[in-house]
């Protein structure tokens, strides 16, 4: 097993992109933050949540349809899981897959990839494992395995995290990563009644609302910052008109918090942006797909159509 360092510092861009989000008008962090060793664990609690469809869900219809799945991606493909994270959903993959080129998973979490990856190469003595550590939603090479096809496997919804220009861009750069031919099975989370998204992000319990304060105790401790997150509320709402759940902690009073060496003021009532979650329809996913130079090919729901597996080919 061989791994690639990121490029850029890590803790450099981290700080880089909480300054900068801070600095605007309207105060936003991005999502993708939200995963150090306590956010991932908080993560994980979530998709055990009543409340919480979408994890189950894709998984059902995976374990349902893996092997159609894997006959799309066809033999000695190589895959690529863009923000592996625990490499579980994988696994339903390679037991249907025909003797694949081999596996990559990419995160920007090293040390959890890293030790996730070796476990799965345990699990899989045949299957060549290369982890490659860094943002995907950033360019990266591909370490040189002859295969196939490269299919790159993107479940979770986790592209309804990247706002519509950057998810195409995310899109194209995809199709290019796995050439014409190659393939994306991507996992998106489908529109669905108010009710039922509000109650996915509004946990009875909490744990969502700890998953985003968790966020200000991650920049207090990597980033010298000193926000008090129990003045902070968690508020999520779904917004129809942009088809997307969106995620905030408000501020409960006026305060300031200080970043390093800056300082940021807040008004009772003001807000950090900290999460979208965009919500599809099959259809009209499939028309901005194509505009990337992703053709859908087959797609796979759950019987309420809460939830859906998409393959698609790069032209
Ligand atoms: C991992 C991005 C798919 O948007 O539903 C869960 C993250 N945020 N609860 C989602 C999340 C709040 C999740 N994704």
């Amino acid at each position: 097993m061989t791994s690639t360092e990121p490029s850029a510092p890590p803790a450099d861009r981290f700080r880089a992109d909480v300054l900068a989000g801070l600095s605007r008008p309207r105060k936003q962090l991005p999502a993708k933050y939200f995963y150090d060793a306590a956010g991932s664990r908080l993560f994980d609690a979530i998709t055990e949540l009543p409340e919480y469809y979408p994890t189950r869900t894709e998984l059902g219809i995976l374990r349902a349809r893996a092997g159609e799945m894997a006959a799309r991606c066809g033999p000695r493909c190589l895959l690529v899981e863009l923000g592996a994270g625990s490499l579980t959903k994988v696994r339903l993959l390679l037991d249907h897959l025909g003797r694949p080129a081999g596996y990559v998973p990419v995160d920007v979490s090293g040390d959890h990839l890293r030790g996730a990856a070796a476990a799965l190469a345990g699990d899989y003595p045949a299957l060549t494992v290369i982890p490659v550590v860094t943002d995907f939603a950033r360019p990266f090479r591909l370490p040189d395995v002859t295969a196939a096809r490269r299919v790159a496997f993107f479940p979770g919804s986790t592209i309804g995290n990247f706002d519509p220009p950057e998810a195409d861009a995310l899109l194209r750069r995809v199709a290019r990563l796995v050439g014409p031919g190659g393939g994306l099975l991507l996992g998106i989370d489908l529109r669905k009644d108010a009710a039922v998204l509000e109650r996915a992000y509004n946990d009875a319990a909490g744990v969502t609302a700890a998953f985003n304060r968790n966020l200000l105790v991650r920049i207090n401790r990597e980033l010298g910052a000193d926000f008090d997150p129990a003045a902070f509320r968690h508020v999520a709402f779904y917004d129809r008109a942009c088809s997307r759940v969106e995620m905030h902690l408000v501020s409960t009073t006026a305060q300031r918090a200080r970043v390093g060496d800056a300082a940021f003021a807040f008004r009772p009532g003001e807000s950090i942006h900290t999460e979208n979650s965009y919500k599809y329809d099959v259809a009209e996913f499939a028309t901005r797909a194509a505009a990337c130079r992703l053709r859908l090919d087959e797609t796979w729901t759950d019987p309420h159509g809460d939830f859906a597996v998409l393959y698609l080919t790069a032209v």
